[in-house]
């Protein structure tokens, strides 16, 4: 404000004397005194308007910045504000935005985005600590009352108890496995020995492990590789996508009746490769579909736990497929319809065509 005023007031005193000035003199006045009278005249005129209206462009400009500077000062102070909430814990703060231009709008808006996805990821680290404590509740309190039993000479150190007793450790070291498979896959840390292997020779491998089980369950388990998917390559860690593979065709025998089938299909086109385990089983309700592959999510947590499984097998199955660049989905009719799952991975290009 102080500059602005100044240079006003420079530029009008050097320009308006001089101006006047020669104006004078061409209105034909002559007479020393009347010259100098009126020029006299000018600079007051000058001076006192010129001060005035500098005057009241200071008053009104300071009070007009004090007024925006307030309202940004504000707006800093809510995000700040609401940072301090943050710090301390609580997530649900979200910072108005207060229309002044749209730096400000934008800068409410990212600090209400950047809270929102803390919320969310607090919330999956508390239900993914519950969920663990809960998994691991099951073996340790049974391990407890065996040994206790033991201990009391209620239980004999039998093989029976024993078999018990190795069956929930080795459950609590498959939850340690899993768990670590899963942290490791999505920190993109996994290590990978990836080559080129046949698509059929995947599916092969993976039906004839699954085999003996199915038989066992009387459940048809069948392979299907058409023509075109024959020679279709993918550079996979072959024990990693087999993993998937089995997970996948566990879950299938587990969520099939006896007389159900069970269908390991691969597809290719002209980027990727299909891998899918469709059954004919109990299918997955749309309100379950969205969140199977989610760490120790069940569609129906009450009859799984007998089952014994955790409720990790998809969440590999997914990890192991993003990190080898692919994707797996689920489809299902819903209750009673089957489900599918496909797991789609990039297609190996050969050498040859790469560098045509
Ligand atoms: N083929 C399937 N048919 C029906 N439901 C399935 C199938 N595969 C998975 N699910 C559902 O998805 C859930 C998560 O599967 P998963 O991650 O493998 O955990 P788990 O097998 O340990 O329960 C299962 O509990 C089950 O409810
Ligand atoms: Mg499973």
């Amino acid at each position: 404000m102080i500059v602005g005023a100044l240079s006003a007031w420079v530029v009008a005193s050097l320009l308006g004397p001089a101006i006047f000035h020669v104006h004078l003199l061409r209105s034909g006045t002559s007479d020393p005194g009347v010259v100098q009278h009126t020029e006299e005249a000018f600079a007051t005129a000058s001076a006192y308007s010129l001060g005035g209206a500098l005057f009241a462009a200071l008053v009104t400009s300071a009070v007009v910045s004090v007024l925006v500077t307030r309202r940004i000062a504000r707006q800093l102070g809510q995000v700040r504000h609401a940072s301090g909430r943050i710090a301390a814990g609580d997530y649900t703060v979200q910072v108005p935005s207060v229309g002044m231009g749209a730096e400000l709008d934008d800068l409410a808006s990212a600090f209400n985005t950047m809270a929102a996805e803390l919320a969310r990821v607090e919330q999956t680290r508390t239900r993914l600590l519950s969920d663990l404590a809960h998994e691991m509740r099951t073996p340790v309190a049974t391990l407890e009352g065996y040994l206790e039993g033991i201990q009391d000479g209620v239980v004999g150190a039998d093989e029976e108890t024993m078999t018990v007793l190795l069956h929930q450790v080795s459950r609590l070291a498959r939850l340690a496995q899993d768990i670590s498979l899963v942290t490791t896959a999505e920190e993109g840390r996994l290590s990978m020995h990836r080559r080129p292997v046949r698509v059929d020779e995947l599916v092969g491998t993976a039906v004839r492990q699954a085999s003996g089980q199915y038989a066992a369950a009387g459940i048809d388990l069948t392979a299907e590789v058409p023509g075109a998917a024959v020679g279709a390559v993918v550079e996979v860690d072959q024990d990693r996508i087999g993993q998937v593979l089995t997970n996948l065709l566990d879950n299938a025998l587990r969520h099939t009746s006896p007389g159900g089938r069970v269908v390991v299909r691969a597809t290719r086109d002209a980027e990727s490769v299909r891998l899918q385990v469709a059954d004919t089983g109990e299918g997955i309700a749309k309100e379950h579909l969205g969140h199977v592959f989610e760490r120790f999510y069940r569609a129906d947590s009450a009859r799984d736990r007998a089952h014994g499984g955790s409720g990790i097998g998809l969440a590999i199955a997914r990890s192991i497929s993003r990190a080898h660049g692919g994707e797996v989905t689920v489809s299902s009719a819903g209750h009673g319809q089957g489900t599918t799952f496909t797991v789609e991975l990039p297609l190996m290009v050969p050498a040859a065509r790469r560098q045509r």
